[in-house]
């Protein structure tokens, strides 16, 4: 069995692949506007977003949240942090999917919602790899992981 933080981490690394594509598009489009070229990159940008992580981000809501959070406190604790920086994210979201389907968007409106989304996931990322996760492993142990693993592997038939 996949070990689940171990394949939770890996989809990060691909996020932030992702990440530093859309930070390098965002600067252009700040700097040159908006091609075809780049107007493209950003779409395939959200395609990632909205297939990947949020296929990633489910994961973590579905079966790692729950069971990490009878060890963690609520309101106020780690994981409700977590949720609301999906949440954030899902905002950000939706408005750069609204600015890039304008007639003629705005580009530093693009460029900014663009470049809040690489900090908001980098950051988010960041806290999970090194706190969030670290905790889980510590507190769920090898059963704990196990349950987790089976109800990720459910999530992605
Ligand atoms: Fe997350
Ligand atoms: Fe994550």
């Amino acid at each position: 069995m996949t070990d689940p933080i171990e394949q939770l981490m890996h989809e990060h690394q691909e996020g932030l692949a992702a990440l530093d594509r859309l930070e390098k598009d965002a600067r252009q489009v700040a700097a040159e506007g908006l091609s075809p070229e780049t107007k493209e990159a950003m779409s395939q940008a959200l395609s990632f977003i909205n297939g990947e992580i949020r296929g990633h981000n489910e994961k973590e809501e579905e079966a790692l949240f729950p069971a990490l959070a009878p060890f963690l406190p609520s309101p106020g604790g780690p994981v409700d942090v977590m949720l609301a920086e999906h949440r954030e994210l899902w905002t950000l979201n939706d408005r750069l999917v609204a600015e890039l389907a304008e007639p003629s968007p705005d580009r530093v409106n693009l460029s900014q919602t663009a470049l809040g989304i690489v900090q908001l996931l980098r950051s988010h990322i960041s806290k999970e790899d090194n706190i969030l996760y670290p905790m889980a492993r510590q507190f769920l142990g090898e059963e704990g992981l196990a349950e987790v693993a089976r109800k990720v592997e459910a999530l992605q038939k």
